[in-house]
């Protein structure tokens, strides 16, 4: 079986059978919910999916990037800066609507209306389009919608998705009710709220999402920590 580990906030790790493993999101050092810190990864990392360039995203992403020599996946813009700024390689940049095949599944970056800039040192310059991924993994089909508006662009996703990891936190993303309809939209079989509960500003009760979604969809609340196993 394969693994989906949520570690807090939006952070996920992806370990597949045979044992290649992923991270999209990476932010654990200052991240209020995380159990682990980013040398959770140092022993092995071979993937790093980057939704867009927000510090919430990407804090330990440079770092673990410079330590476990993980390909990085994400847009151009951001793999430009991964490859100039920090001479970072391998990076492969896609943009939104593209798909490619990896050796651990197919990517498809999706539209996430959100804000492009790039916390990073020196990324000035580097402004990117936000995305989400849709991920062929396995048997199952992974949208991870990144931080994101409810957008009409979502009913392109009915009855392509398996699993879809959400936003509901308000403020900067979708909201419960947003995030309901969008799942309304999508379809999907589980539904795996994030981007909630780290600050003040984004509580949110998952209960009550799950009460907005169910029966539809299942919503399936992970703590930091968590596993989930899928085909
Ligand atoms: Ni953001
Ligand atoms: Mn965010």
């Amino acid at each position: 079986m394969n693994k989906l580990i949520f570690l807090g906030h939006a952070t996920f790790e992806i370990v597949m059978e045979d044992g290649t493993r992923l991270v999209v999101d990476p932010f654990l050092t200052s991240n209020p919910q995380a159990t682990v810190g980013p040398d959770h990864f140092h022993d092995r990392l071979d993937y790093m999916l980057l939704t867009h360039g927000h510090f919430d995203h990407v804090e330990d992403a440079w770092s673990l990037l410079e330590k476990t020599g993980a390909t990085l996946i994400s847009s151009v813009e951001i793999c430009n800066y991964a490859g100039t700024v920090l001479g970072h390689e391998p990076t492969h940049g896609m943009s939104i609507g593209g798909s490619h095949d990896f050796p651990f599944g197919r990517v498809k970056m999706t539209v996430a209306p959100h804000g492009g800039r790039l916390d990073a040192e020196g990324g000035e310059g580097y402004t990117c389009t936000p995305g989400g991924f849709l991920l062929h993994l396995g048997e199952t089909r992974l949208y991870i919608a990144g931080d994101t508006a409810l957008t009409l662009d979502m009913q392109l996703l009915e009855n392509q998705v398996d699993i879809a990891v959400l936003p509901i936190g308000d403020n900067f993303t979708m909201g419960p009710e947003d995030a309901a309809r969008a799942a309304e939209m999508i379809k999907p079989r589980t539904v795996i709220p994030c981007h909630y509960n780290s600050w003040p500003v984004i509580e949110q009760d998952p209960e009550h999402f799950r009460g907005l979604v169910e029966p539809r969809s299942d919503v399936l609340v992970m703590a930091p920590g968590e596993a989930h196993e899928f085909q």
